[in-house]
């Protein structure tokens, strides 16, 4: 097993690496009680891991549809659960379940009586290379997704590679376009190491995934580090995000997979880099060859070039102009302002033109 521990605001966070789920419940600490917040899909298909935790002093609370309960109404059901079973400060909330699942039980934890120790358990690949590091916490309030929310940093992340096989492809190329992102913002030898690897990634292979997934944190812990509250280096995880959420804005009826139209993102944001003269032809084609050699799915998504460039007006991280972050390098990101939306509309309507050739 492999620990990395990294200094976050005042908080020290420790990460182990893990092969197997069974090596999990040994190493969770003895707090006084635990309360379980836990995804019913995982519940299922890694019930002999679950059932571990139970000979533990732990409570449960199963959450049957993530991203439908990531709301105030749920942790407030979880609070009044936790408070009639006595639980205090010395006790701790542990989040198992995909990104939608960490949230929601992070808040909770910073919550309850102003915060409670929180372990973490992300269970899907973006869970773990995303959403575990960083402290953001928080749920859906309305339409609008994490509107309630909190920095709150976990005690200690326990990412286990077994997790990983119960997910469908599709699932799992949605979170590995952020290991690709963290690839493309910091080293373009990470990014030759992916092509290299690309059949060990796409058979799962444990060692592989877990080297893989322990370089993506160790790049989002280090930004994060510097820049906790995304007042500077942090904004440049949102490569190809600003594109993304225009996209996920015009499917909000038939929600499609955040990784997707990230990765369509960053094919936006690469064209973009080389259409302004920042990124070479080259880095281009190397960069976007790469991206497409990943087997994503991307037939249930609906491209409308007006209503993602609509959507990417009222982007609330906007100031003057458009803000998007662009590649002068593979490996060097920066923040372009566009002054000229006509030039933004004109280039989303090409690309969409091209992509869907
Ligand atoms: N806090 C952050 O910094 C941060 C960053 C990125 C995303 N997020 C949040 O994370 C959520 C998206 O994460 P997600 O994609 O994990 O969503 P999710 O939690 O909805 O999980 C996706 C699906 O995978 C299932 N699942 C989880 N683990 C599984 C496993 N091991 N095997 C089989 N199925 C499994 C879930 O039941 C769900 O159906 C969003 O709510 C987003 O806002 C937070």
């Amino acid at each position: 097993m492999k620990n990395l521990v990294f200094n976050s605001e005042q908080d020290s966070v420790k990460i182990s690496f893990l092969e197997k789920t069974g090596e999990i419940s040994t190493l969770i600490p003895n707090t006084n009680k635990n309360f379980v917040i836990l995804d019913k899909i995982v519940l299922d298909l890694h019930s002999s891991f679950i059932d571990e935790l139970k000979a533990k002093s732990c409570s449960f609370f199963v959450i049957d549809a993530p991203e439908k309960q990531k709301n105030i109404n749920t942790c407030l059901e979880i609070i009044n659960m936790m408070q009639k079973l006595g639980f205090n400060r010395s006790d701790a909330v542990i989040g198992i379940g995909g990104g939608a699942v960490t949230d929601l039980a992070g808040f909770v934890a910073s919550s309850y009586m102003r915060g409670i120790a929180y372990f973490q358990i992300p269970t899907s690949l973006l869970a773990q290379v995303d959403a575990s590091i960083g402290g953001k916490t928080g749920v859906n309030h309305g339409n609008i997704k994490n509107f309630i929310g909190s920095f709150y940093n976990p005690k200690e992340v326990f990412i286990c590679s077994e997790f990983l096989n119960s997910l469908d492809d599709q699932e799992f190329l949605n979170g590995f376009s952020e290991v690709l992102k963290h690839c493309l913002i910091t080293s373009k030898a990470s990014l030759m190491n992916l092509k290299e690897l690309a059949d060990e990634i796409q058979n799962r292979e444990p060692n592989i995934l877990l080297k893989l997934i322990e370089e993506s944190i160790n790049i989002k812990a280090q930004i994060v580090t510097e820049d906790f509250k995304e007042k500077g280096k942090r904004k440049f995880l949102n490569f190809g995000h600003t594109f993304a959420h225009g996209i996920e804005s015009v499917n909000s009826e038939t929600p499609i997979l955040h990784g997707h139209a990230v990765l369509i993102g960053m094919l936006m944001a690469l064209d973009y880099s080389k259409e302004q003269g920042s990124l070479s032809k080259d880095s281009h084609k190397v960069a976007k060859e790469i991206l497409k050699g990943f087997k994503y799915d991307f037939t249930s998504i609906k491209l409308d070039a007006n209503g993602i460039f609509e959507a990417m007006k009222s982007d609330k991280k906007n100031t003057l102009g458009i803000n998007l972050v662009l590649l002068k390098e593979i490996g060097q990101p920066f923040i372009f302002e566009e002054p000229s939306n006509e030039n933004l509309k004109n280039f989303i309507i090409k690309f969409i033109n091209d992509f869907e050739e």
